[in-house]
């Protein structure tokens, strides 16, 4: 059978990876893909990204079944798009994606059926935030509503970083629409971590626990990104904490979307902080598999992925039982140079060293310019490394990592850090 993975990150190099190892597929298709996809004989890159085009593709090629990677096509209603035309796509409908594209949407939503998180406002009037965020004090979190690429949370110290947060969001109109409405909420002190389900309108299957590595920079300093590495299992998540997850936060959500009229299918990630006293709040929710989560998380999955897509898309995944790598996997970023503001593109990419059954190098911002791989985006490659504890998947990791040059490159040395102290 023949597949597509739309979307051109690590993420979907990862999806596309891992489904292209069953054996009952005849081709992946990746669109619009990167230099790894390229490079790799299993998988064709097609250069889309157009929903309808995507759908045309899909008809006119047979594809058996379409896996989204990105939250983008998904708000823009891609799942609607095919499904009007049978086209088999797990994802959810563009109804469903706003509880990732509209905060104040996921907020209200959370209130109304009483899944923990912080408390909040919504503001569209510059004048009222202002007054709510002198009213609160600081700490305080200033959110655009629409989706801004990771890049629209400000999580204020100070009074002076929280006005002039609203003064950008709002006054500045940085953001363009998706910063016309922000939501202001209380700050959250704890520990982060992902928690990613499979929904396929009835059944809710939840994947192995990860943790992502928000700031650039060790020990969790410097700016916010979109994730500059990820292990998988977080310790953190013990037995106990995963099945209060799912009973205070993921069933709630999924059943509530149903009694608000709106079947969730789909990855659902639910980001939480975890409080010091070990209770889960849910920061956000994003409607896809989280980027750096998902190369750790693929790399530890031994479960056939087709099957399983199958079975999400025809609501049979309470027949599912997945499988992991009882390994610990961890996933290292490289950005490059100017990343998170102004990411340079253009450096030449040199030793990446084949796959081996303790190392994968995934792709994200790659592509092959005269026969070169080059760096074409913010965050360049996760390196995953495989190791029986956390301390020897880093080594892996580090050690593949320490062969790969481009010029200007950036990487945290401690990804997997808050797992080894538990
Ligand atoms: P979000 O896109 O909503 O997940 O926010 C991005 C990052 O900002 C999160 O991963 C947290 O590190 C931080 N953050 C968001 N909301 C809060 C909050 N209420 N309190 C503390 N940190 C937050
Ligand atoms: N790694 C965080 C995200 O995918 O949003």
């Amino acid at each position: 059978m023949k597949i597509l993975v739309v979307g051109s990150g690590g993420r979907e190099h990862a999806l596309a990876w891992k489904l292209a190892q069953s054996e009952r597929i005849q081709m992946v298709y990746v669109a619009p893909g990167n230099g790894g996809t390229a490079r790799d004989i299993r998988l064709v890159n097609v250069d889309m990204s157009d929903p309808v085009a995507l759908a045309d593709f899909a008809q006119a090629e047979n594809i058996s079944l379409t896996v989204v990677g990105p939250e983008v096509p998904l708000a823009a209603g891609i799942v609607d798009i095919f499904r009007s035309r049978n086209l088999k796509i797990f994802g959810p409908t563009r109804d469903a994606a706003q509880l990732e594209s509209s905060k104040d949407f996921a907020k209200a939503f959370m209130q109304r059926h009483n899944i923990p998180t912080a408390k909040y406002q919504s503001f569209t009037d510059a004048e009222l935030a202002h007054a709510y965020i002198d009213q609160e004090g600081a700490p305080i979190v200033i959110k655009a509503d629409g989706l801004a690429a990771g890049k629209g949370v400000v999580v204020a110290m100070s009074l002076d970083e929280a006005h002039s947060a609203v003064d950008h969001m709002l006054a500045d109109n940085r953001y363009g629409d998706a910063g016309a409405r922000i939501v202001i909420e209380e700050f959250l002190a704890g520990e982060e971590a992902s928690f990613i389900v499979m929904c396929d309108g009835k059944n809710v299957l939840p994947l192995a626990t990860s943790q992502d590595h928000k700031r650039l920079r060790d020990q969790d300093q410097g700016p916010n990104t979109g994730g500059m590495g990820a292990y998988s299992p977080a310790p953190i998540v013990t037995p106990a904490m995963h099945a209060r997850v799912m009973r205070e936060i993921i069933n709630p959500t999924v059943n509530g979307m149903a009694k608000d009229g709106i079947v969730f299918t789909g990855f659902l990630y639910a980001g939480l902080m975890i409080d010091d006293k070990g209770n889960p709040r849910t920061l956000e929710f994003n409607c896809r598999m989280g980027d750096p989560e998902t190369q750790p998380i693929m790399a530890r999955l031994k479960s056939d992925l087709v099957t399983v897509m199958e079975h999400a898309c025809n609501g049979t995944l309470d027949a599912v039982e997945l499988e992991w790598d009882r390994r610990t996997a961890v996933g290292v970023v490289m950005a490059a140079a100017g990343y998170p503001d102004s990411p340079r593109k253009g450096d030449v990419i040199d030793g990446i060293p084949p796959e081996t059954p303790e190392s994968i190098t995934f792709h994200a911002g790659t592509q092959i310019v005269d026969g070169k791989l080059q760096t074409s985006g913010g965050r360049v490659l996760c390196v995953v490394g495989l190791g029986d504890s956390i301390k020897m998947a880093q080594k892996q990791a580090y050690e593949t990592v320490d062969q790969i040059h481009f010029n200007g490159a950036q990487l945290r040395r401690d990804i997997g850090w808050r797992g080894l102290k538990h």
